[in-house]
């Protein structure tokens, strides 16, 4: 089955989607933004998991399961940890795709046929939207196109129109 790259604009703890990625800290230690949300919703469980894994590098993601999520129809979330914005010249545009690439690679390895993710770092870390919009894309694209053996649909959730804007209009071109 081909592998699709879509855009919803919403908060995405209403998405039903096999699994969401939550926007993390290095801790994980929780916070607010989209990871607030998404504890919020699947309860005080997902923190203590995420306690339990301890950490997770800048650029890359951890696996916990959904916990109250679940009775939305969410298996599991991913954390995903992307770089704080520091001017572009450390690193961040490949730090940031590896986070959506580490994000999509552990989906596969557990067979889930859905993944629904936020912005990754365009809100407290700063990195401009307009510079993380295209990486993002750049990524799923890329692992749509010729990495994707389970997985047959990647959402983008933007919170805000403006957001949903800038991921549309490079959608289309
Ligand atoms: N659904 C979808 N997107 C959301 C939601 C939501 N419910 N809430 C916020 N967003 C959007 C923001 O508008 C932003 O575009 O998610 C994007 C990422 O913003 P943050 O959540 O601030 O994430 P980030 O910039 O990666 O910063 C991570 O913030 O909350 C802490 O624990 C988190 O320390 C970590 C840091």
């Amino acid at each position: 089955m081909p592998c699709i790259v879509e855009l919803i604009q919403g908060d995405i703890t209403q998405i039903q989607a096999d699994v969401l990625v939550s926007a993390a800290n290095s801790g994980l230690r929780g916070g607010g933004g989209v990871d607030g949300a998404i504890h919020g919703v699947a309860g005080p469980e997902l923190l203590q998991a995420c306690r339990e894994i301890g950490g997770c590098p800048t650029g890359s993601a951890v696996m916990t399961d959904a916990f109250g999520l679940q009775e939305r129809g969410v298996k599991k979330v991913i954390h995903a940890v992307g770089p704080i914005w520091q001017g572009g010249g450390k690193g961040e545009a490949e730090l940031l795709k590896s986070a959506y690439h580490a994000s999509l690679m552990l989906a596969e390895s557990a067979a889930l046929k859905s993944i629904a993710f936020p912005s990754i770092s365009t809100g407290v870390y700063g990195f401009p939207l307009e510079q993380a919009a295209p990486l993002a894309l750049e990524v799923a694209g890329d692992f749509a196109q010729n990495h994707a053996k389970n997985l047959t649909k990647i959402i983008f959730v933007l919170f805000d129109q403006m957001g949903h804007d800038v991921f549309q209009a490079l959608l289309e071109t």
